[in-house]
């Protein structure tokens, strides 16, 4: 418990000793969680009902009584951290003081004209008290060396020269480094970064605080700025579905369908088919990989006849380009309804040994809205061309078997070095605390997964259901590739610039 000052916010668990007919609609039920404000002999007391938070104005310690309907409570300290609120001379409910809050929305001296809503010194953290608060200088570093090259990038579609520039300058080295430094400074963080116009960030640092990040209930997946991003050409995608039982409904419906074993004999095929068309002899480029590996995926996703829709895939990327700025731009309805009908033409085949295949026979409450999922598959897939690429970067020139478990190896180290990810967002549901400092809910948490490198598919309820495809048609592409040809990387690999990764091949002797 940190040393109690007057006029600060701490948060506290409400605990409700018994339930009179109260006719507070706040106390009624269990435990609950509130912010307290202390100040002087006069403190109050704010119970969090959803986003939203209910006022008690409850004035703590006794001598004032607070008039709720026909009810007087007063409240009486017990201990240095337990108030005991009391309707009469019954005690109902004991105020546990816990933490001292930070960024939890205050009480609104506008509308209230209690004493003690005036603080008696302002709200504000002293600057590198609190553990993890980044100072002014930290938040610039971090946005200028940790967010913008993520921006820069391309969140949802990576740009040629954006990927150029970051590999140029050596941006996620420089920025583990920073977090490194910060992660030293603030005593294992989190670092807690105050984002004008948006709230608080929350970036782990540990493995712990990641691990709590990606398995928490307070935290969902459905995060405002991925939200304003998918939402440009996947409205329905159960990533960023919030409402917890419908997310279920779609998980369970998307873990189905994905499930290697489904296909995996159509998978082998038809990536043989187009690494076949790859040259032997020659340099292979990225060009005419992507090319290929978008053929691999829009056949497994959607069937063979969707093999040469080429302008489907440039429609998603025009909607992938809009989806890296999120909601700051508006959202096209041309070209997303021209790639849903083609899409849904696609899917309406229904053709045997894809996902579109499976798909149909699969079960779903209509809510689910199935072909709504399909495609965060056809864009997921892009990720996994990348991955196998840099892959064949750290297989090239090497001697060894080129078994499943090798060229797994490779895959999983590609993406361990070189995330495809970028970061992995949540928003809390729930104000959450950090070693002892309260954020509340609506926060952004931000896994930066260049700096945390074991979680290149995520974990917990939002873990990747597609990796198992990944992984059987990304081995299947090193496979074919090397089977037949011998392949090196042409100068110094740059391998965050995958799209400057170039390969001469020849025969492979036999
Ligand atoms: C290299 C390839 C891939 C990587 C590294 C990858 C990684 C990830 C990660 C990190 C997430 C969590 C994202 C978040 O929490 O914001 C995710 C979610 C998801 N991925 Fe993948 N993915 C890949 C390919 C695929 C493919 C090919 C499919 C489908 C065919 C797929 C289907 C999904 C789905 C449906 C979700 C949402 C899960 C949920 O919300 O519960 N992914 N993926």
């Amino acid at each position: 418990m940190p040393t109690i000052t007057q006029g600060d916010l701490f948060t506290a668990t409400l605990e409700v000793l018994e339930h009179p007919p109260l006719g507070v609609p706040a106390l009624d039920a269990g435990p609950r969680e509130a912010v307290v404000r202390l100040a002087g002999q006069k403190s109050l007391v704010r119970i969090l009902d959803g986003a939203e938070g209910h006022d008690l104005d409850l004035a703590l310690p006794g001598g004032y009584r607070h008039r709720h309907g026909k009810l007087r409570l007063t409240a009486h300290r017990l201990t240095r951290d337990v108030l005991a609120i009391k309707a009469g001379e019954r005690r109902i409910a004991l105020l546990r003081l816990r933490d001292r809050a930070v960024g939890m929305p205050d009480f609104d001296p506008e509308g209230n004209h209690h004493p003690a809503l005036r603080p008696t010194r302002p709200l504000r953290m002293r600057r590198g008290r609190t553990l993890g608060r980044t100072s002014p200088w930290e938040t610039l570093r971090l946005a200028a060396e940790v967010a913008l090259p993520i921006v820069v990038q391309g969140v949802i579609l990576r740009r040629p020269l954006g990927v150029r520039l970051a590999a140029m300058a050596r941006a996620d080295q420089r920025a583990n480094r920073l977090l490194a430094r910060l992660r030293e400074r603030h005593d294992g963080g989190p670092l807690l970064v105050r984002i004008p116009l948006r709230g608080w960030a929350v970036i782990p640092l540990t493995g712990d605080d990641v691990r709590r990040t990606l398995h928490g209930a307070e935290f969902t997946p459905a995060n405002r700025e991925k939200q304003g991003a998918l939402g440009h050409f996947e409205l329905d995608a159960v990533l960023i579905t919030r409402d917890p039982e419908l997310r279920a409904q779609r998980r369970a419906f998307n873990e189905e369908v994905l499930r290697p074993d489904r296909i995996a004999e159509a998978v082998r095929t038809k990536v043989a088919d187009e690494v076949a068309t790859l040259p032997t002899r020659g340099v292979i480029s990225w060009p005419e990989f992507h090319a290929a590996h978008w053929r691999i995926a829009r056949r497994v996703v959607l069937g063979d006849s969707a093999r040469d829709d080429e302008q489907l895939t440039l429609l998603l990327d025009r909607l992938r380009g809009d989806a890296n700025w999120s909601y700051l731009v508006a959202r096209r309805t041309d070209a997303r309804g021209a790639f849903q009908r083609r899409l849904e033409a696609h899917l309406s085949r229904a053709e045997e040994d894809s996902l579109a295949g499976v798909l149909a026979q699969t079960r779903a409450d209509p809510a689910v809205h199935p072909e709504g999922q399909a495609p965060q598959w056809l864009f997921a897939y892009d990720a996994a061309g990348i991955a196998a690429w840099r892959a064949l970067a750290l297989l090239a020139g090497q001697e060894g078997p080129n078994d499943a478990e090798r060229l797994r190896a490779a895959l999983l180290e590609s993406l361990r070095r070189w995330p495809t990810t970028l970061a992995i967002l949540r928003d809390t549901t729930a104000p959450t605390t950090w070693r002892g400092v309260t954020v509340p809910a609506g926060s952004m948490v931000a896994v930066v997964t260049s700096f945390i490198d074991q979680v290149p598919f995520s974990d917990g309820p939002a873990r990747c259901p597609g990796e198992g495809l990944v992984m059987l048609t990304a081995t299947r592409v090193l496979e074919e590739i090397l089977r037949e040809r011998e392949v090196r990387v042409i100068g110094k690999p740059p391998l965050l610039d995958h799209f400057r990764l170039r390969f001469t091949v020849r025969p492979r002797e036999r």
